[in-house]
């Protein structure tokens, strides 16, 4: 199939294909958009051109666009100025960047890659070459959607085990923020706070091999159905384990429900061998679960949920440390400005949408 040429800022208002890759052509010049056209029509692609960075814009805003080509030197916005801002949107930010030039020249080549193009041609251009990377390019971003794909449909796995559960709405949610926000005033890097904000999900997605009549029985289990029961971080665990970018969630989902003295499950593991991520989400669960209301009882007030996370930590069964630490963060004077770890709950916010941003379930 042919390219399929559209008109400068046009849509094509009979293109029906979802399949077809779309590559925008952003370049001042006519000349060079139609040399550019030229080279791939022999490849089934779908190409948008725009002659300005503003056009450009707004056709990635209502357009799915899988590549852009653009050239170094534009009037206006110039080529890496174009490239930051793409990048630092995060509905924009996976669209790969071929950046061309004219100009020989390391350092065109390093200012482009810096402000986050993906490759980088010289002019002239060889036909060949463009074709080959163009493909390159368009075979990584169809890994990436699918791999954003397949992590969607996990997290809304993981949604729908919440709702089973009979857990009020929200309670992901409000686990991946406590979590998130006690990682913050324990310093932690963003990587751990990010596998936090995950496992505030994915904790308890392996309930999905837990059948009805166990997870929602009325009165005692059986010892057997408390090993069913007790199988869902290991379960969980299989589940995420093949998706390579939640690699850092799986000690949290194993470990949710060790205890600190070493009467948990699934390992039996005490104390500081428990993952510390593993730690903080349980405590965070327990919070939640205890300050709202539930079918079997009411919501206990921050006070009396304090007042059971610390009975437990004085039977040998939690962090001390963290209960402390969270209990601090969400008193309203706690720590306060002369804690220099406390981070006021409007900066929690930010930081935690900017955290919910890389997040699939979180685009729009
Ligand atoms: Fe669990």
């Amino acid at each position: 199939m042919a390219a399929v040429s559209v008109p400068t800022g046009a849509v094509a208002p009979w293109d029906d294909s979802t399949t077809q890759p779309t590559i925008l052509i952003l370049d001042q010049m006519d000349v060079n958009r139609r040399l550019l056209r030229g080279m791939l029509k022999s490849e089934p692609f779908r190409i948008l051109e725009a002659r300005r960075a503003h056009e450009a814009m707004s056709l990635v805003a209502r357009e799915k666009v899988d590549l852009i080509i653009l050239d170094l030197m534009m009037p206006g916005m110039s080529g890496p100025e174009f490239c930051r801002t793409l990048k630092a949107d995060r509905k924009t930010q996976l669209i790969p960047i071929l950046m061309l030039t004219s100009v020989q020249g390391v350092e065109n080549e390093v200012a482009g890659i810096a402000s986050g193009a993906d490759e980088f041609l010289i002019k002239p251009l060889h036909p060949t070459v463009v074709r080959t990377r163009v493909r390159a390019m368009l075979r990584n971003k169809a890994a990436i959607d699918s791999l954003e794909e397949a992590e969607s449909i996990l997290f809304a796995l993981a949604q729908a085990v919440e709702h089973r559960d009979k857990y009020t709405a929200g309670h992901c949610q409000r686990l991946a923020w406590y979590g998130v926000s006690l990682g913050m005033k324990l310093g932690l890097p963003r990587q751990q706070l990010l596998a936090l904000h995950r496992g505030g999900f994915l904790h308890d997605i392996g309930k999905i091999a837990v059948p009805d009549a166990i997870l929602h029985k009325k009165g005692c289990l059986t010892e057997e159905e408390w090993v069913v029961m007790r199988s869902h971080p290991i379960k969980g665990e299989e589940i995420c384990r093949p998706m390579k970018s939640l690699a850092g969630v799986l000690p949290l989902i194993r470990s949710h429900h060790e205890r600190w003295d070493g009467g948990g499950y699934p390992d039996g593991l005490r104390a500081r061998e428990i993952p510390l991520s593993a730690r903080v989400l349980q405590i965070a669960d327990i919070y939640d679960a205890l300050t709202t209301v539930r079918p079997y009882k009411d919501a206990f007030t921050p006070e009396s949920a304090f007042g059971v996370l610390e009975e437990e930590v004085s039977r040998g069964w939690r962090d001390p440390e963290l209960v402390a630490a969270f209990k601090q963060l969400r008193s309203k004077d706690g720590g306060g400005s002369q804690d220099p770890m406390f981070l006021d709950w409007q900066q929690l916010t930010v930081m935690g949408q900017s955290i919910a941003s890389t997040q699939p379930f979180a685009r729009s």
